[in-house]
């Protein structure tokens, strides 16, 4: 782009802010957006995200018994095959779960010796039986300690989940229930590197206890229209993917924003990530300053933090920006990491497939380097963090193909970095990270 005229700068600016919204038809918190099969109606009607917290909130309590998409309690039978079932089916075994009940879930009433009743399902190994009512509550006996045990026609799964819940809300946990997770529109699934379980959970380990009640988090993801190829720099993917995600978790209130976020959003924001072609002037400037100076967030993924020309000024702000003489390469990147940070825990060298940039703008003295890669040579840093003001700053150049944003490692430090970045426990999101991902066994 051409030195920008005042006048062609205002211009910008208008344009700019009449872009700000969030995705199409959506209210800006509780939106639908239709992920991921708009072809069907009846699924199209409900949000993921939305269904995914009744899932796993307090009202229905579907995680105390069922395990899907890596959260809940694996008690009742698992739900993860229910993509493209028959969704009148679906509704009919959650409203009268009565109509078929398999054996081992029938309810039985168990008298001990002692006369202690015990009621729930049952389940025997060698001399001891565990009795699992349906507050979840585990009673254990000894075999010759019953007296009796009787089976009823009741199914362990309650027959009343739905009545606490809106039209709208049994909508959204349908759409939950029987549409695939969210992921990245790939041209190779997860791209040319696979992960394993054990990889992931060796990653995952020693994971605090989160603190209960969450802090609410307000965030904001900013897109840009997409530029480069197919599976590359796919930025409205992104926002889609990854609203579903961070609304899908408990206390996050997500909007989402083209190009830039409106005042409104800023003022609210804990959190603003930007992954889009970046851009560096005034407004940003401003805006920047004030959001880190009341103690914001800003996590930059990849192009984000292209500043042009302007490139010292963006800098300043997030300790390295791209100028117009980068160098970057596509291709396999070894990463090693600095281990002692809280975002790089359990992360020692791992390979992705990803780009690199080098020769930014920039001294980067002030930046903590969590991963650095090979270039010319030289350790070039690929991830860092640090803290400006009251606010914290968090940077991935890794984030060209789409395939990366499904690397359930890179998932884990990019969550792990939108955590630290909000001052949370970097744990919060670890439920995130394997959501739409295949993994190798
Ligand atoms: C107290 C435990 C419990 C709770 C809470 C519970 N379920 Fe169930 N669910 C079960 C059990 C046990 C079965 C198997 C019963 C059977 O064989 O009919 C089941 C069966 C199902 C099925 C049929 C699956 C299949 O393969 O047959 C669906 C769908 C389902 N539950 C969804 C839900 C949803 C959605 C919620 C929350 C609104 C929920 N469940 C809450 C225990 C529970």
């Amino acid at each position: 782009m051409g030195v920008v005229q005042p006048v062609q700068r205002i211009l910008i600016l208008l344009f700019c802010s009449s872009l700000v919204g969030v995705l199409p038809g959506a209210d800006l918190n509780e939106s639908a957006t239709n992920f991921p099969d708009k072809s069907n109606d009846v699924l199209a009607a409900g949000s993921w995200a939305r269904g995914r917290r009744i899932f796993n909130g307090n009202l229905a309590k579907c995680s105390t018994c069922h395990r899907l998409h890596g959260t809940g309690v694996a008690v009742g039978p698992d739900l993860s095959d229910l993509v493209d079932a028959n969704y009148e089916q679906v509704l009919r075994d959650i409203s009268l779960p009565e109509f078929e009940v398999a054996k081992q879930y029938l309810i039985h009433e168990v008298t001990l010796e002692n006369d202690t009743p015990l009621s729930g399902i049952l389940r025997i190994s060698g001399d001891d039986l565990l009795v699992i009512d349906r507050t979840g509550k585990r009673s254990s006996a000894k075999k010759k300690t019953v007296q009796k045990i009787v089976p009823t026609t009741k199914s362990f799964m309650p027959p009343d989940l739905l009545q606490g819940l809106k039209s709208q809300e049994i909508q959204d946990l349908m759409t939950y229930l029987l549409s695939a997770a969210p992921h990245m529109p790939n041209l190779a699934p997860n791209g040319p590197i696979r992960r394993s379980r054990q990889e992931v959970a060796e990653i995952l380990a020693d994971a605090n206890e989160l603190s209960n009640p969450l802090r609410p988090l307000n965030i904001v993801l900013v897109a840009g229209p997409k530029d480069h190829g197919l599976g590359e720099h796919d930025y409205p993917a992104w926002q889609k993917v990854w609203y579903e995600l961070l609304a899908s978790a408990q206390d996050v209130r997500v909007s989402t924003a083209v190009n830039w976020p409106s005042e409104e959003q800023f003022e609210n924001a804990d959190l603003v990530i930007l992954y889009q072609k970046g851009t560096w002037d005034d407004r940003r400037a401003k805006d920047v300053d004030a959001f880190l100076a009341r103690g914001g967030g800003l996590v930059l993924i990849h192009w984000a933090i292209g500043g042009g020309n302007r490139a010292a000024g963006l800098a300043r702000r997030i300790g390295m920006a791209a100028g117009i003489a980068i160098g970057y390469r596509h291709g396999p990147l070894d990463l090693t990491f600095d281990g002692a940070h809280a975002i790089t825990r359990n992360f020692e060298a791992v390979r992705f497939y990803d780009e690199s940039y080098w020769h930014l703008d920039g001294e980067g003295t002030d930046v903590t380097r969590l991963a650095t890669g090979i270039e010319e040579n030289q350790p070039q840093p690929l991830i860092w963090c640090r803290e400006h003001e009251k606010g914290r700053v968090f940077v991935s150049i890794l984030g060209h193909y789409s395939w990366t944003f499904d690397d359930p490692l890179f998932r884990t430090l990019l969550l792990r970095g939108i955590a630290w970045t909000a001052k949370e426990p970097v744990d919060r999101f670890n439920d995130l990270v394997t959501i739409g991902v295949q993994l190798k066994e």
